[in-house]
C-alpha cells in the first residue's frame, strides 16, 4: 500500500490553481445519463472517484473518453442499454447511488444495490427513495437491492426532512423529465447543487431556485447534450487555507471562487489569518500556529461551515493558542482523524459530537493511518507542521478527493513524498 512520507516543511509560498470540484463532478456526469447526444465537461478532476463514476456510466453503455482539452471529458449516450450497476462498482462509491435519479427518469426504472455506509456514518437514503415514490416510482428494497420502477413520472411536492445535497441531487435529476411541476422543499443550497442545476439547464432542463431551500423543476419532454465548465473544488481551496493557517506562509489559490468559501473565510479571519479576494482568486496569508487563534467552529449544511472542512481545521486548531471547540452536526463519526492527531501529541477530547481542543506548542511526527479522505488531508497538515517525519498510511483515501497532492504541496515547498508498500520503513517519531 502507497504511503506519504512527510518530514515537515517551512512555511508554505507559491500559487496553486484550484481543480474542478469533485462534488460537483460526480452529479453532472451521473445527469449526462439523462440524454442520447454527447456532451463535453470541462475541468473534471482526475480522481479516482470520478474514474469510477466513469466505469459506471460504461456499464450502461456510454462512452467516456478524454478530449483533447486537460481535464476534459466527452460523454456519449446515443446507445443506452438498462443494466444493473454491478455491486463492485457501487461499494466502489457511495456517489454511485447518483445514477438512480437519471436512470429512473431515462429508463423508467433502476436497479442499484444499496449503497454502502461508510467510515463517516450510516449514509442512509431515505430522503432520495421518498422523492422517487414522490414522482410515482414504485420503490422496493430487498436482498441488499434497490429496485424503482414507474409507468411514467409526475412532478409533486417533497419536503426533505434534512437538506441532503445527494437525496436533493438525485430528485432533481429524476424531475427533469417528469410530467408537470416538482418542488423540492428544504433543499440543500450548497454550490454543487447550482451547479448541477446550470448544468441541467444547459441540457434544456427548466430548473428554478437552486441555491434557496425551494427548488421548482418543470418537467421537459427531453434533454440535449451541452457543454460545460465544472466549478472549482471549494473543499481542495479550503483545506489548503487550514494548511497555511497552521504552518504559515502565503499562498495564491487561483480560479477558487471566494463566494464559495464565505464560512471558512470568515472563520479563517477569526483565526489571525489574511485572506484577500482578488477576481482571479484567493491570497491566503499566515504567521502559522504561534499566533493562530483559537475559535469555535459548528459544521452545517451550506451556507453554514463545510462538515468536509471539520478534520483539516480541527488539525490546524490543535495547534492554536488557546482552547477551541469543534461541533460537527451533519455526520455522527467524522473526527477518526483525532486518534491519529492524538499519537502527534494533540490534547483532543471528544464529547459526542463536539472535539475540545487545547492548543499545544508543537506536534511530533509519527506514523498515522488515514481513515476517509478529509480526515488524511487533516493528518497531512498536521504532519506538515509536526517536528520530525510521519508516515501516513492508507494514502488511497486521500487519493480520492485530492489530485496529486504530494505533488500540489511539494510545490509550496513541503517535504512530502509518495513511496510504495516496499519502501523500507522510515524512523519516524
Ligand atoms: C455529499 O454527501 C458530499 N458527497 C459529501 O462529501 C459531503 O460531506 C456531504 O454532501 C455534506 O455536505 C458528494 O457530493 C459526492 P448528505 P451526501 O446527503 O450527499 C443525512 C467528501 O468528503 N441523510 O447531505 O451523502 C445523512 O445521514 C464527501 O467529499 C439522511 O438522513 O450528504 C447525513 O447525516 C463526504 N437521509 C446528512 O444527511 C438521506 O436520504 C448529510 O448527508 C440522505 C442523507
Amino acid at each position: 500500500m502507497e504511503k506519504f512520507i512527510i518530514r515537515g516543511s517551512g512555511t508554505l509560498s507559491g500559487k496553486i490553481h484550484v481543480n474542478g470540484s469533485k462534488n460537483a463532478a460526480l452529479p453532472i456526469l451521473a445527469a449526462c445519463l439523462l440524454t442520447d447526444e454527447d456532451s463535453v465537461l470541462h475541468s473534471i478532476p482526475a480522481l479516482s472517484d470520478c474514474l469510477a463514476m466513469k466505469s459506471i456510466l460504461e456499464n450502461f453503455g456510454a462512452q467516456v473518453f478524454r478530449s483533447s482539452l486537460k481535464n476534459s471529458l466527452v460523454i456519449k449516450t446515443n446507445n443506452l442499454k438498462f443494466s444493473q450497476v454491478p455491486y463492485e462498482l457501487t461499494s466502489a462509491i457511495r456517489a454511485s447511488f447518483l445514477v438512480m435519479g437519471p436512470i429512473l427518469a431515462r429508463f423508467k426504472q433502476a436497479k442499484l444495490m444499496m449503497p454502502g455506509g461508510c467510515n463517516i456514518g450510516q449514509r442512509p437514503i431515505d430522503l432520495h427513495l421518498k422523492g422517487f415514490a414522490a414522482l410515482g416510482a414504485k420503490i422496493d428494497v430487498s436482498h441488499g437491492q434497490i429496485t424503482a420502477s414507474a409507468k411514467k413520472l409526475v412532478g409533486d411536492k417533497i419536503y426533505l426532512d434534512f437538506p441532503s445535497v445527494g437525496a436533493t441531487e438525485n430528485i432533481m435529476m429524476a424531475a427533469v423529465l417528469a410530467s408537470g411541476v416538482t418542488i423540492i422543499e428544504n433543499s440543500a443550497t450548497e454550490p454543487e447543487i447550482v451547479d448541477l442545476a446550470n448544468f441541467l439547464n444547459a441540457m434544456g432542463a427548466n430548473v428554478r431556485g437552486a441555491g434557496t431551500n425551494t427548488i421548482k423543476i418543470t418537467g421537459v419532454e427531453r434533454l440535449h447534450g451541452a457543454n460545460y465548465t465544472i466549478i472549482p473544488d471549494r473543499i481542495e481551496a479550503g483545506t489548503l487555507m487550514a494548511a497555511v493557517a497552521a504552518r504559515g506562509g502565503e499562498i495564491f489559490l487561483e480560479g477558487v471562487a471566494a463566494e464559495h468559501l464565505k464560512p471558512v473565510i470568515a472563520k479563517l479571519r477569526e483565526m489571525n489569518v489574511e485572506v484577500s479576494e482578488a477576481a482571479t482568486g484567493l491570497t491566503v496569508k499566515s504567521s502559522g500556529f504561534r499566533t493562530l487563534a483559537s475559535t469555535e467552529i459548528k459544521t452545517m449544511p451550506h451556507p453554514g461551515f463545510p462538515t468536509d472542512l471539520q478534520a483539516p481545521f480541527t488539525s490546524a486548531l490543535a495547534l492554536a493558542n488557546g482552547n477551541s471547540t469543534v461541533c460537527e452536526t451533519v455526520f455522527e463519526n467524522r473526527f477518526m482523524h483525532v486518534p491519529e492527531l492524538l499519537k502527534m501529541g494533540a490534547n483532543i477530547k471528544i464529547a459526542s459530537r463536539t472535539a475540545l481542543i487545547e492548543g499545544v506548542k508543537r506536534l511530533s511526527g509519527a506514523r498515522v493511518s488515514a481513515t476517509d479522505l478529509r480526515a488524511g488531508a487533516a493528518l497531512v497538515i498536521a504532519a506538515i507542521c509536526a517536528d520530525g517525519p510521519s508516515e501516513i498510511e492508507n494514502i488511497h483515501h486521500i487519493d480520492r478527493g485530492y489530485y496529486k497532492l504530494e505533488e500540489r504541496l511539494s510545490s509550496l515547498g513541503v517535504v512530502i513524498e509518495r513511496v510504495g508498500s516496499e519502501a523500507g520503513m522510515v524512523e519516524v517519531g
